[in-house]
Formats: C-alpha cells, sequence, structure tokens
C-alpha cells in the first residue's frame, strides 16, 4: 500500500519564507516517517503559478510569466533542498499535465450540471485571491492583508454549486471524524458547513494567464480551482489513468490553517461532483509568526529559511520547528530562542552526548565497544521511549515524537552523570561494569538517532555512522533497527562537535571542546613578551551607553580612546545599566580587528571578568587615569 502525501503549492510571487518552509519541513518529516516504517510513500510538493501576483510579478520584472516561473521554480527547488525536503515529484500549474486535469475535471463538473453562468459584483483580495464578503473585512480592507484595499469587480463568472454539496460534505465530516485534523479545525469547518454554503464563482473574466475553461474558452479558471486539482493531475488524472487508479486518493493534505476552507470543503465538493473519491485526510496545520509578527515581507518580518540553513545547516531549524511547535498549533521564531534551543538540544544535550560517548570509548576501550549484559534501566527508558514515539508520530503529533527522541538523550546524559565512567575507569574491578555503561550508552545513542532520523536525516545519518551502525541510513527501519540490540560489536568513530556553541550575537561560533581529559594538549601555550605587547591595551573614557536592540546581552558603548571616539559593543547588559556606565573609566583591547554584532560594528573589546555562570564585571583602575594611557 502507498502513502500519497501532499503540501500546499505556492504561490511564486516570492521566494519561500519561514512559514511555507514550516508546512514542507512538517510534510517532510511525515513523509520520512513514513518511509522509516516501511511504507511506500509518494510526497508531492510543487508551484501555484497562476496567480495575478505572479502575473503581475513577470511584468515588474520585465518578463514573459512563463520565464518568471521558470526562474522562481529553481529558487524553490534550492531551497527545498537547502531544507533537505525529500519530495518525490514537484509539480506546476502550467504543465500539459496540470493543464489538461484542470480541464476534464471542469468538463466533468460542468456536464453534471454544476457549473453555470452568472453575474459576480462584489469584493476581491488579490493577495489572497480570494472572493470576499463585507463580513470578512475590516475597515474596508482584507483582513488577513491589512495594507490592501480588495478590488469591486463586476463580471460575467461561471459558478461552481458549491451549496448543492453542503449536505454531503457535512455528512462526510461526521461520517469520518478523521477527516480534517486538528479537531479545532473540524469544530471551525463544521460550524462553517451548518451555516450553509453558497455557490462560489470558479472563472476570472478577461484575463490573460490562466487555463482556459474548455466550455467557454474566453475565461480562464479561477485559480483556486485551479490549484487545487494539482494533486490529481500529478498522479495522472488526465494523462495515465492507469497511474491514477493506483494512486487516488490522496492520503494526506498538509495545508495551513487559512486554506483548510479550500481543502476540505470546496475539493471535497469537486470531487464529488466529478465523481471522484475523496482524500483520507487533511491536516490543518497552524501560522507560524517571526519575533510575535505574521510573517511580511514589506513590514520586514520574514526570514529567509535559507539563511538559516547556510548558517547552521538544515537541522536546526528543523528540529526547532517540529519540537517547539505544538503540531497543529501556532508557533514562534525568534534568533534568541532559536539560538537558545539550539545550544540546550543539540550542543550541550545531544552533541555533547556524542562527543562525550566518542571520547571515553576512545580513551578506555581503543574506541571498540561490547556488550556486557541485557541493558538494564537505559533499554527500559529506549522501549517506553519508542513506544510513545510511534504513537506520536502515527497521530502527527510530531513535536511529542521528537520528544520521545530527546527522552533517551536526556537519559542517556543522566547514565553517564551518575555511573560516572571516567571513576569506573579507574578500577580493575570495575571493568565490567564500564563495558556495560559504555555499550549502552552508544546503545541509546543508535536509537535516538533511529528516532531522529525523519526529523534531523542528516545528522541522524552522521550519529548511526559514528555509533557503528552498519545498515545504511535510507534502509533503517524503525521496526528492527529502533529496538534496543544487546549484542553486536561496536566500532564508535570520533569526529569534530557536531554543533558547536552559538553565543548570542549569531556572528560569532564558539568551537566547543569535547570533553575527555586525555585529549588535552601537551604544548606550552605560553606567549612571549612581544606577542603580549602586541595587544594595543588602553584606558577609555564611556561617553555613551545603549542597549543593542533584540539583545539580552549586548550593550553598545561609544567611548574616548584619547586619540579617538568609537564604537564598542560589550557583552555586559546582564550586569550593567546603560547610564551606570557613561562616565566610567574601562580598559579596552584598542587593536582588535573590528567585528559585526547583532548588525553593530564593534571597533575593539572591553575588558571583564566573566565568571563561570555569574555575570561580568568590568576590570577597573584605582586610580583616575586619562583616556589613551596604555596598560600593561
Ligand atoms: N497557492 C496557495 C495554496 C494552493 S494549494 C492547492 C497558497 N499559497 S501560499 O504560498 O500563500 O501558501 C502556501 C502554504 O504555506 C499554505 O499552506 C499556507 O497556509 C502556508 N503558510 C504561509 N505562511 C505561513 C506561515 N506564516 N506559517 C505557516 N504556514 C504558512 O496559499
Amino acid at each position: 500500500m502507498r502513502f500519497y502525501l501532499t503540501t500546499a503549492i505556492d504561490y511564486v510571487n516570492s521566494r519561500p519564507h519561514l512559514g511555507t518552509a514550516y508546512e514542507k519541513i512538517t510534510a517532510d518529516v511525515i513523509a520520512r516517517y513514513k518511509r522509516l516504517v516501511g511504507v511506500e510513500t509518494h510526497f508531492l510538493m510543487g508551484n501555484d503559478e497562476h496567480s495575478q501576483n505572479v502575473y503581475q510579478r513577470a511584468l515588474e520584472r520585465g518578463l514573459d510569466p512563463h520565464a518568471y516561473c521558470d526562474q522562481m521554480e529553481q529558487e524553490f527547488r534550492t531551497v527545498w533542498k537547502q531544507l533537505d525536503i525529500s519530495f518525490d515529484d514537484f509539480i506546476r500549474t502550467t504543465e500539459p499535465r496540470h493543464h489538461a486535469a484542470v480541464q476534464k475535471l471542469a468538463q466533468r463538473c460542468f456536464d453534471k450540471g454544476d457549473i453555470y453562468e452568472g453575474q459576480y459584483e462584489g469584493w476581491y483580495c488579490v493577495s489572497c485571491e480570494a472572493f470576499k464578503q463585507e463580513k470578512d473585512l475590516v475597515d474596508g480592507k482584507c483582513a488577513l492583508h491589512a495594507t490592501l484595499t480588495p478590488e469591486w469587480i463586476r463580471e460575467k463568472n461561471y459558478f461552481f454549486r458549491l451549496s448543492r454539496y453542503r449536505d454531503a460534505v457535512l455528512e462526510h465530516f461526521r461520517a469520518h471524524p478523521g477527516f480534517l485534523r486538528p479537531d479545532s479545525r473540524r469544530n471551525e469547518m463544521m460550524r462553517l458547513l451548518e451555516g450553509g454554503l453558497e455557490d462560489i464563482s470558479v472563472s476570472r473574466a478577461g484575463q490573460l494567464w490562466g487555463i482556459p475553461l474548455p466550455f467557454a474558452t474566453e475565461n480562464v479558471v479561477y485559480v483556486w480551482f485551479d490549484a487545487l486539482i494539482n494533486y490529481a493531475a500529478a498522479v495522472g488524472y488526465a494523462t495515465d489513468a492507469a497511474r491514477f487508479d493506483q494512486s487516488w486518493p490522496a492520503d494526506l493534505h498538509v495545508v495551513g490553517k487559512d486554506i483548510t476552507r479550500f481543502h476540505t470543503i470546496v475539493w471535497p465538493a469537486m470531487l464529488m461532483s466529478a465523481g471522484m473519491a475523496l482524500p483520507a485526510q487533511v491536516f490543518g496545520h497552524g501560522w507560524v509568526n517571526f519575533g510575535g509578527q505574521r510573517m511580511s515581507k514589506s513590514l520586514g518580518t520574514s526570514l529567509d529559511p535559507s539563511d538559516v540553513a547556510q548558517r547552521f545547516g538544515p537541522d536546526p531549524l528543523r528540529l526547532y520547528l517540529v519540537k517547539e511547535i505544538p503540531y497543529g498549533g501556532d508557533g514562534d521564531f525568534t534568533w534568541e530562542r532559536y539560538e537558545e534551543r539550539y545550544n540546550v538540544d543539540l550542543a550541550n544535550n545531544l552533541g555533547n552526548l556524542v562527543s562525550r560517548l566518542a571520547a571515553m570509548a576512545e580513551q578506555f576501550r581503543g574506541s571498540r565497544l561490547s556488550p556486557a549484559g541485557p541493558g538494564g534501566r537505559l533499554a527500559e527508558v529506549t522501549e517506553a521511549a519508542l513506544t510513545r514515539y510511534r504513537a506520536s508520530m502515527d497521530a502527527l503529533a510530531l513535536h511529542d515524537g521528537v520528544a520521545a527522541a530527546f527522552q533517551i538523550v536526556d537519559a542517556a546524559n543522566e547514565y553517564i552523570a551518575e555511573t560516572a565512567p571516567w571513576t569506573l575507569a579507574k578500577r580493575k574491578a570495575d571493568a565490567g561494569r564500564l563495558d556495560e555503561v559504555l555499550f549502552d550508552v552508544a546503545e541509546a545513542v543508535r536509537v535516538a538517532a533511529v528516532l531522529l532520523r525523519p526529523i534531523m536525516p542528516a545528522s541522524s545519518a552522521e550519529i548511526l555512522r559514528r555509533v557503528g551502525e552498519a545498515t545504511a541510513p535510507d534502509r533503517i527501519r524503525l521496526d528492527r533497527d529502533g529496538q534496543w540490540r544487546a549484542e553486536g560489536a561496536r566500532e564508535i568513530a570520533r569526529g569534530t562537535p557536531l554543533w558547536p556553541r552559538v553565543e548570542e550575537t549569531k556572528e560569532i561560533v564558539v568551537e566547543e571542546k569535547p570533553i575527555s581529559a586525555s585529549v588535552i594538549p601537551a604544548v606550552d601555550t605560553r606567549i612571549s613578551i612581544d606577542e603580549f605587547m602586541k595587544v594595543e591595551l588602553l584606558v577609555a573614557k564611556v561617553l555613551e551607553a545603549e542597549a543593542v536592540p533584540k539583545s539580552k546581552k549586548l550593550l553598545k558603548l561609544r567611548v574616548d580612546t584619547g586619540t579617538d571616539k568609537r564604537t564598542i559593543v560589550a557583552g555586559i547588559a546582564e550586569a550593567y545599566q546603560p547610564e551606570q556606565l557613561v562616565g566610567r573609566t574601562v580598559v579596552i583591547v584598542a587593536n582588535l580587528q573590528p567585528a559585526k554584532l547583532m548588525g553593530v560594528e564593534s571597533q575593539g573589546m572591553v575588558l571583564a571578568a566573566s565568571p563561570e555562570g555569574g555575570a561580568p564585571t568590568l576590570v577597573g583602575l584605582d586610580e583616575t587615569i586619562s583616556p589613551g594611557t596604555r596598560v600593561r
């Protein structure tokens, strides 16, 4: 049995942003999970090109719309590749297979008597590509696109008899409680249905960009009626009958909450009219905001997922979006929160565990670990986590699935702290126990990596390699490889830290050193007086101080160095208020190369003592010394 999974197809008037990427990432996690449990999966994505906005954008760029859409396809494919999205097919609505499918389905509905000619008069929001009623507007503007005044249009249109299918669609909801998830959206749609449905326009008159209605070719098909059909077009609805029979209906459409109405009311009605089966399930995921605001290019509240992926690789972002946002609910992305989770979950927790295991295995057992017992407590935790993981992932509670995987990681870290392998290593009598502890930790890491495979595919593959898993990553199967294995010696590989800690200023990435007493280098790290004298330490006076926006730790200082006045960014905001600093004498490194911290250029460094886990304290001078005096 094959699992046919789709996402919404994206408008190509702008590049993917974090919100559209969120949908693709979560759908990819589902696709990869299905493959992990051995289900043959067909994962479809694509681009929605027949939108007026797309046409407009092409004209603005002086391009033929087809050429523009070709360019955008490359941009989208590049971003999806950067995010490691494993789609099997990518459809564009300008493709012949789609054109044929739209005409076929529209003709079917027409032949059935469900499409009729009428007159539309009302509002149209070009950004939503949707007809709006007065009650949908806020102060005359579209509720979703507050900067836009909808157009009043009056045109001859073809209408689809949506009202005719109201009872049947409502009945379908009642008979199939799982048709739309989560339940909050199901309730919302059922209320809409209970309130009754009006017929909808399915054509636009006098437009050049779109697919002509087969029975009235001077009209193009309304972009939504066109777009929904992609799901059937992609599996051969009008071009490959045998394939279509095997593939239809889809098992799951993953779409955003703003478009669940189209997918669970309009689309089922279209399918019923055309005599086709309904998809088994629609999942209406929530909204991802950026810093608490709706993602919008024009408001500058949009985040390019490529930027995140290029800086950190795709996996930390994938993990953040899946783990931090309960699937179905809304969520938020801020750099601060992202970096915090990166440091906690990846640098300190999973990454550190992998590094520690490799260091201890090498130091105490020459990197080769052998089983010494049935597994004990860690095996129990792992088994329970596997059960929770499966149940959660099957129910599309993706956030809970990933939490189950991290349960194993946490337990393994605690186990290391409790069993203290470095102490066991000191006594011959504890050799057997040490074998057991190291093997069990390695095994727990292996199972955690199996569970994390859908969420962090590349990192999971690397961890599996490091813990000596022989099966190729693509062949890993949950049933077999997610079980605790108390047999088989393992070769543990060392490697660079997977996720070096990132400091709050995202410009600085500090290398994390793996923890191991044996790797302290026997190198003389002392420097000569000449080397020290290269560092120009000067007395300086703070003239102005202010907080760096969006940063918890950084202050921007303006200092007088005796010979010039310059800006220095200092990580002391948690210990000092800006006003406490004005007039104060500090010691600076004056000949440091400039560096940008949170977008502000820093021309030097202020010296402060930074106790482990405590607030920084500025280095001070006993006497009043004038700016520019050298410190040595
Ligand atoms: N082209 C239509 C979909 C047609 S499907 C037959 C469309 N395109 S879109 O580009 O505007 O949005 C694509 C998907 O991204 C939609 O499912 C939408 O809900 C989702 N998202 C857009 N912004 C989003 C967030 N900020 N957060 C989460 N998902 C978001 O709608």
